[in-house]
């Protein structure tokens, strides 16, 4: 995989660890485990108990992980989902083919999903079925502006660490921006500088109990006082 190695996480499923930045795509207790619980069930799940048309800023569209479980999620639950993948540095469809994430999910009746997600061009909106758009987006996000736009963020980027360009108080109000009032972003990191630059530009922050091998996760959401 070039300057990126494939590897097995803890509940089976793949993951890419980038020697780029010296970390990991996922958790290495689980990728598959990992979005399920800190995306979908703390973001989407919540969301969907009020709404049935959800629209998605996913922050590093990466593997498409986040992106193939959103799909599947939308067809049980029947909603209507636009998701917007921000992406800089995509994976080929090559390396996506390794990747064993269908094999997690019952996909009878869409089993090319997940190459498909991968296949659509970038920079340009795609109906994939009735209840899923997706545009992938091939830019670095500090170079997009989006305004009261998005229902939910899906804030994916690599640690703190490993890119702190991306966890600024700039980059944290441009996600607040992009949201819609009671909008909501979430996030596996739940370091204590992240949760305060998160509350200096307006949002409300909660700490969450965090996937396995994670003490805690963030969710932050946009409450407008009246
Ligand atoms: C932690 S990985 C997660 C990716 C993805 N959500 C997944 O499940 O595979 C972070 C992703 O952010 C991307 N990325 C890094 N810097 C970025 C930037 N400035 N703008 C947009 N994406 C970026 C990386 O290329 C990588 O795909």
């Amino acid at each position: 995989m070039g300057n990126s190695e494939l590897y097995i996480t803890e509940d089976g499923s793949h993951s890419i660890f980038s020697q780029e930045y010296g970390v990991s795509y996922h958790s290495k207790f689980g990728a598959f485990t990992e979005t399920q619980h800190v995306f979908i069930n703390a973001s989407l799940r919540f969301k969907a108990v009020l709404q049935k048309n959800i629209s998605i800023l996913e922050i590093g569209f990466g593997t498409g992980l986040n992106a193939l479980v959103t799909f599947f999620e939308a067809k049980k639950r029947n909603l209507e989902i636009k998701y917007v993948g921000v992406e800089a540095y995509p994976i080929s469809v090559e390396q996506a083919k390794e990747l064993n994430y269908s094999s997690f999910l019952d996909l009878e009746i869409n089993p090319d999903i997940f190459l498909q997600l991968h296949e659509i061009s970038w920079n340009s909106p795609v109906q994939l079925t009735n209840q899923f758009k997706i545009e992938k987006v091939k830019k670095k996000f500090e170079s997009i502006d989006y305004n009261n736009h998005f229902d939910i963020i899906y804030f994916d980027a690599f640690a703190p660490e490993a890119q702190p360009e991306l966890w600024n108080e700039e980059m944290m109000r441009k996600m607040y921006n992009a949201l819609l009032p009671d909008g909501i972003l979430v996030t596996y990191c739940a370091k204590g500088v992240v949760k305060r630059t998160m509350k200096k530009v307006g949002f409300t922050v909660e700490a969450l109990p965090g996937p396995p091998g994670k003490r805690e996760m963030t969710r932050a959401m946009k409450i407008l006082s009246l």
